[in-house]
């Protein structure tokens, strides 16, 4: 191949490659854990930690809606392998607990859905610890 048939083939290649980026595949794991990370840290707000204290009120409301937008993420995911599907159905387990719990507004429902968060925690941590990327993202969260 001349060298100027190399260079027009490696502009349409680069083409593709955008226009493959920007219409979109699937979303990343990137993309979806960033979403991910805004509602976790809306549910680890309400920890239950300080359940019926005056200045930090269990928002069941901000807490159920999270976690069911969570399961809605969770469910874009794509997997290439059987372990990456199996975690991410227990992060979606978890989520269910929390959710189920806070829209009941039930007595010990703070109990529950703190319950489930910590395993949801350790799932999502599973999955970084899987695929190697705890490493890269020290400052994320979880
Ligand atoms: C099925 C696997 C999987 C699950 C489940 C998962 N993650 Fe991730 N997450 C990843 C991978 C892979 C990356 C690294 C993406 C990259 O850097 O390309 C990542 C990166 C992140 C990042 C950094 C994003 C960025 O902008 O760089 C955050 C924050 C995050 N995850 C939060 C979460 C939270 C919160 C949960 C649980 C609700 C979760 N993740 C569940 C696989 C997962």
């Amino acid at each position: 191949m001349k060298v100027k048939n190399f260079f027009v083939a490696g502009i349409i290649a680069s083409a593709m490659f955008l226009t493959g980026a920007t219409t979109g595949f699937a979303a990343s794991d990137q993309e979806l854990c960033s979403k991910q990370r805004v509602n976790f840290l809306k549910i680890k707000m309400n920890n239950g930690l300080l359940p019926n204290d005056e200045f930090a009120p269990y928002n069941f409301k901000e807490v159920a809606g999270a976690a069911k937008e969570m399961i809605a993420v969770e469910a874009k995911r794509t997997h290439n392998d059987k372990t990456h599907a199996a975690i991410s159905k227990m992060v979606t387990v978890h989520l269910a607990k929390i959710q189920e719990a806070a829209q009941a507004e039930a007595v010990g429902a703070v109990e529950v859905a703190g319950h489930a968060l910590r395993f949801l925690e350790l799932s999502c941590k599973a999955c970084h610890k899987v695929y190697d990327t705890e490493k890269k993202n020290r400052k994320m969260s979880p």
